[in-house]
């Protein structure tokens, strides 16, 4: 027997429908804010992730030379590609240009809950300004999508690259390794790196995160940011420590966690970034967010969220005879965008309603040949037994 690759999941009708439901519902927020979906190949090549994502990109992608010996890569995420999109097609369109995307992308990690080889990114990236408002209202997005989706608890922190970078500078202890460690908050490792004094003075600088203390020009543009965040409804906190696993990011930067989710709560990262110029395009502000749909689905399921009602589901069951009718009445119910699902292996009603309560379908009508000729079916509520006489019309009102 063959198994499936480590890190990689199949998907049941169960998972799927969840999965499908929550796309939906986070693509309507993300176009709610005005972004417009757009999709870029599954791999690329391998240049492209390597120009500016740092060492940690490298070591995780999945690289592989083609037949004709090109080096290509399965994208371990869809900023690069969107950059290069831009770069070849939109560079001469009216700003802002606001594009998100759906799509699956592949790291090499160790796998564990949260974490797989194959994950779905739910993004977005923000072409053309970087004013305060611009930046408050892209963070306010992904703080949408996710508290659309249904989720309770977030946890929004706020943090800059120029401000830390800076820090950093002074104290003299700016490098990629330890902007790495500080990523993966590597404390131990890094108070090694850093000596025990700076290492001393970085914990109070993480630990302070009061923006009025710093007098860098960026702090000042930090402050106006966050207070449009309180416009645009945005519980926040600094955190000057967020340092982003990838290297192309500059000045603000932001993650969202769930708490509940242990180890792996991070679901979603972002900020400004620099890619443009690097892909030979013309220098512009840019920035973006990427949202783990897998991570965003499992602290739903955390919290118990109830997906039963995501869409209504009827099952259609039919007495002797009645079979055309029964076909009658799924059509109508399938117009009306109604999951419909009707009888095709010739059931009794007794094992019609056995299968549904198996499905966990809650409403199953029943075509009978007596109602059939006063225009009514049969609506049967399988939670709480009850059954009652009604018109086709009235099926639609009352699942
Ligand atoms: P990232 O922080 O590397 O950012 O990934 C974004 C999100 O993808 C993470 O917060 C996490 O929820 C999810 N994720 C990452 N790796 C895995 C994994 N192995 N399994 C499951 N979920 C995972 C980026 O990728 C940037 N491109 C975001 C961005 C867009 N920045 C600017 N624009």
């Amino acid at each position: 027997m063959i198994s499936r690759p480590r890190g990689t999941r199949d998907f049941t009708p169960e998972e799927m429908r969840r999965r499908r439901w929550l796309e939906s519902r986070m693509r309507e927020v993300f176009e709610s804010y005005g972004y417009e979906e757009i999709a870029t190949p599954t791999f690329e090549h391998l240049d492209l992730f390597t120009l500016k994502s740092g060492e940690g990109v490298i070591d995780e992608t999945y690289a592989f030379e083609d037949k004709s010996g090109r080096k290509l890569a399965l994208r371990p995420e869809l900023t690069a590609p969107v950059m290069r999109f831009y770069v070849e097609r939109f560079q001469m369109e009216t700003k802002p240009l606001k594009f998100y995307y759906f799509g699956n992308c592949f790291r090499y990690d160790r796998p564990q809950k949260g974490r797989y080889r194959e994950f779905w990114q739910f993004g977005c990236e923000m072409i053309g300004s970087d004013r305060p408002e611009a930046i408050a209202e892209l963070i306010s997005t992904a703080y949408s999508v996710l508290r659309q989706s249904g989720l309770k608890s977030i946890v929004v922190r706020v943090g800059n690259l120029d401000i830390l970078r800076r820090f950093l500078d002074g104290i003299g202890a700016r490098d990629a390794e330890i902007m790495r460690l500080i990523d993966k908050k590597e404390f131990g490792e890094l108070e090694r790196r850093m000596g025990e004094e700076e290492y001393g003075k970085f914990m109070d600088f993480i630990a302070s995160n009061n923006l009025d203390a710093i007098e860098f020009e960026e702090a000042e543009r930090m402050r106006e940011i966050v207070s449009y965040l309180e416009d645009f409804g945005v519980p926040y906190s600094i955190d000057l420590s967020i340092a982003r696993g990838l290297d192309y990011y500059v000045g603000v930067v932001f993650e969202m966690d769930a708490p509940r989710l242990g180890a792996e709560k991070q679901l979603c990262g972002g900020g400004e970034y620099n890619i443009v110029p690097l892909l030979g395009g013309r220098k512009i502000p840019t920035s973006g967010f990427a949202i783990g749909f897998d991570r965003t689905l499992l602290a739903l399921e955390m919290e118990g969220f109830d997906f039963s009602e995501e869409r209504r589901r009827v099952y259609v069951a039919y007495m002797e005879g009645m079979l055309r009718e029964a076909i009658k009445v799924a059509r109508k119910l399938r117009g009306e965008g109604i999951i419909t699902e009707m009888d095709i292996m010739g059931r009794s009603i007794r094992k019609s309603l056995d299968y549904a309560n198996k499905k966990g379908i809650k409403n199953v009508v029943i075509v009978a040949p007596d109602e059939w000729k006063e225009g009514k079916i049969v609506l049967k509520n399988m939670e709480t037994g009850e059954q009652e006489n009604v018109s086709i019309e009235e099926v639609m009102e009352k699942i």
